[in-house]
This record gives structure tokens, sequence and C-alpha cells, in this order.
């Protein structure tokens, strides 16, 4: 029988959310507790590729999509990261993708009995064809949203798609968690906003922020997770203390139909 590693994909629609922050250090939190993990980068921007200090990938995530490179010439393994890249290629690629009638399966193939317990996929900032195939491929989806008044503005739309994705291919896909970044959920601000958002009876936020903090922008551009580049600042302990909050919710609602 085969078996996908457990796969969470980090998606919101607008730009500059903490996506690629947030893939990059749950990924290195997970792999800090032990777990094997593999990252996917799915944004033509490349912004996780040279985060992890890749510069120049032969092959991208693209090309084993769509049969051009096999999965050995595309995968990067490094002394800290294992990384399907992408690259600005990926953009033609995503066109091309939403012409294969079964493009929803291609991902989702591709991770079948991979030696990983957790693969994230960080997504680019819209609803087409690439994050179409993550969320297929998906038991977990984040949604890292900036904590401004209107961050609920646009949450909609990501529901609907996983929703799309839950009726047409992959009925397992399961809302983790809002997660609030560049936030201090404990200020009187933080407080309406969490309100408000889980006012919503399909959204679900997790009562773990990530607060500003420097060194998670200067992390990536060293090519470092914050827990190689600082291991003490409030960003490390912010990510550690979320990723212990997301393998509490998963394992408690593994198996029971959550939104
Ligand atoms: N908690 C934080 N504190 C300080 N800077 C942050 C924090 N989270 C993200 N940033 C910075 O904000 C910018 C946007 O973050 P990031 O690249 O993770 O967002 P994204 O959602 O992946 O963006 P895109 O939609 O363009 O892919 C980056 O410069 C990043 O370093
Ligand atoms: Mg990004």
């Amino acid at each position: 029988m085969s078996k996908r590693p457990i796969t969470i994909s980090i998606t919101n629609n607008k730009g500059g959310t903490g996506k690629t922050t947030t893939a990059l250090n749950l990924g290195a939190a997970l792999q800090k507790k032990g777990f094997r993990v593999l990252l996917i980068d799915l944004d033509a921007q490349g912004n996780l590729t040279l985060a992890t200090g890749c510069r120049q990938p032969r092959h991208h995530a693209g090309e084993l999509l769509m049969d051009e490179a096999s999965w050995e010439e595309t995968l990067i393994t490094g002394p800290t990261v294992h990384l399907i890249p992408a690259s600005r290629m990926l953009l033609s690629y995503e066109h091309r993708l939403n012409a294969e009638p079964d493009s929803g399966y291609l991902l989702r193939e591709q991770l079948e009995n991979r030696p990983y317990d957790y693969v994230i996929i960080d997504c680019p900032p819209s609803l087409g064809a690439l994050t179409f195939g993550a969320l297929s491929a998906t038991d977990w989806f984040i949604v890292p949203m900036q904590g401004e008044n209107f961050a609920y503005i646009g949450l909609d739309e990501i529901l609907q798609c996983a929703a799309k994705v839950r009726r047409r291919i992959n009925p397992g896909i399961k809302l983790a968690g809002i997660l609030m970044n560049k936030f201090d959920l404990r200020t009187k601000f933080g407080q309406s906003v969490y309100q408000k958002l889980s006012a919503n009876p399909s959204v679900r936020v997790f009562n773990s922020s990530i607060r500003q903090d420097i060194s998670l922008m200067e992390c990536t551009a060293f090519g470092q997770s914050i827990f190689d580049y600082a291991p003490n600042s409030r960003g490390a302990r912010d990510l550690m203390n979320f990723c212990d909050e997301f393998l509490q919710y998963t394992n408690q609602h593994e198996t029971s139909q959550v939104i």
C-alpha cells in the first residue's frame, strides 16, 4: 500500500504575509524535534530556495511535475535541508500545468512513499494551478496572515479553494489554522482581531502568534533557519511554540473531521 508523508501547505493569496518565513522555520523546528522534513518551493520567486542557501538549482519543481526531470535530479540534499527548489521558469510551467487534465494529481503522486515524516510546501501568492496542486496533496494547510485590521479579507477565497479541492480530489484536506504573523496576540488590538477572525465558524486561529523580529528577516537573507541564525531570539521562541501547538493540534485531530 502506498503512503504519503504528512503534507502541509503554507498558503495565502495575499503577498508578503509570511508564507516563506513560516515554511522555512516550521520545517527547521520539526527537524530539530527529530522528524525527517522535505521542503518544496512552488513559488517562481524562489524565495524559499534562496532562504535555504541554494542559488542556482539545476532543476525545479515544474520540471519534476511535467516529467522533464526525475525526483533524484530535482531533489537537493544539503546538510540541514532537503529541498525541491523553484526557479523563475516555474511561471511558464504554471500555464502548462493549467492545460494538463490531471494536474491536481501530479504532486500528490510524486510524494507517495517518499522517506519523510513531513513535507512542507511554500505556495505562491495566488490560487492558480500550483496552489491547487499543492492543496490536492495536502493533509493540513496553514494560512499566515499579517495582523492588520482587515486581515480576514481574502480568507474566504482560500477557504473556497480548499473546499473545491476537498470536493474534487482530496477529501482529507484540513485547515490547521490561521497563523498571525508580525503580530502580538497578547495586545488589546491583537485580541480584537483574534475575536473577529474566530467569529467565523469555519476558521481556526492558532493561539501562538509570531511577533515582529528583525532576526526572522535576516535569517532568510543569510540562508539559515532562525534556530541556526539566532537561536535565542524572540522569533526562534515564537516559531518553536507555534510548532509545538501545530503538533499538538494535528495529532489530536488526525482522524476526526475538521474543516
Ligand atoms: N515575524 C516577522 N518579523 C520580521 N520580518 C518578517 C516576519 N515575517 C516575515 N518577515 C519579513 O517580511 C517579508 C515577507 O515575508 P515572507 O517572504 O515570508 O512572506 P511571503 O508570504 O512568503 O511573501 P510572498 O507572498 O511574496 O511569497 C520578508 O522580508 C520577511 O523576511
Ligand atoms: Mg514567499
